[in-house]
């Protein structure tokens, strides 16, 4: 994360909208009406004064912007510069947070823990990291580089770099060409519905050559018959019989 000034954060946050909002028209306007961007001002004063220990006022500082914007920071959350939070009503940056430069954030994300004890227990986000409306990121899992989380999906593991995840559990769609590739963890290699439907495909491929081959059309039937339980038909005909329902 780059060590910038708070004037220098100020005019990144400030262009971040007008960077990635069609619907901004100019700098009075993002600075008179993004909550996003009042809250990002309210965090640099509170993460300020919580680094130098007056953690109650910084945290009523925090709370105070709570109720003006919507959305909940805690002082003690690192934010790079540049960052964005689109709408941001519902949103909750926990303590242990860190957010890397140019990210975005839409409207009801949670970066929130999944522990009670006081330890690093909040996401990591990487550097230009998009987290889509009503996402949730639980535990301190990170997410790598210019990923993308969809809206409404629960992330509950690491996102490699570059990659798109959507769901709950959330899982990746695809790789961007940013960032390294991903890295062969299992967890993330498939989707459990997308393996199940490949099983009832082989299956079902199994099943066509058997009948191919009873119909004639292969020249050896199979020597075993798994649509058949409890009889043992010994010819092709037999069989046929079987599986048409005349036997
Ligand atoms: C996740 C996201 C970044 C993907 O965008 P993308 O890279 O253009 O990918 P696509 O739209 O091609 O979608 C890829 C696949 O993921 C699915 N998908 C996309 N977003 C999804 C979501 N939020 N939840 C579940 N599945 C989703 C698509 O249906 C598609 O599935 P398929 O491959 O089976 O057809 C985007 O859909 C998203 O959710 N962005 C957040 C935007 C947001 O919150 N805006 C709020 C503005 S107020």
């Amino acid at each position: 994360m780059a060590s910038l000034t708070w004037l220098d954060n100020l005019r990144n946050d400030l262009q971040a909208v007008l960077d990635r909002d069609p619907a901004a028209r100019g700098k009075l306007e993002v600075f008179l009406c993004y909550p996003g961007f009042h809250a990002l001002v309210a965090h640099r004063i509170s993460n300020s004064l919580w680094r130098a220990g007056f953690r109650i006022a910084a945290r009523l500082l925090s709370q105070t912007a709570r109720i003006a914007t919507g959305i909940e920071i805690h002082p003690g959350a690192s934010i790079g510069t540049g960052v964005f939070i689109d709408h941001g009503m519902a949103v909750v940056i926990g303590e242990t947070s860190i957010i890397g430069d140019n990210c975005t954030l839409y409207h009801g994300v949670t970066l929130g823990g999944t522990s009670w004890r006081k330890e690093k227990r909040h996401p990591t986000l990487g550097d230009e990291v998009v987290v889509g409306a009503g996402a949730k990121l639980l535990g301190p899992i990170e997410v790598g580089r210019g990923a993308k989380v969809g809206a409404n999906s629960v992330v509950v593991r690491d996102v490699p770099p570059g990659a798109t995840v959507v769901g709950i559990p959330a899982r990746i769609t695809e790789q961007q060409p940013m960032g390294e590739p991903a890295p062969e963890d299992r967890h993330w290699k498939r989707d459990a519905t997308v393996g199940a439907v490949d099983v009832v495909m082989q299956r079902l491929s199994a099943l066509e050559a058997e009948v191919a081959a009873w119909s004639g059309k292969s020249d050896e039937a199979p020597d075993e018959d798994p649509m058949v339980r409890g009889g043992d038909p010994s010819t092709r005909a037999q069989r046929l019989k079987v599986i048409e329902g005349k036997e």
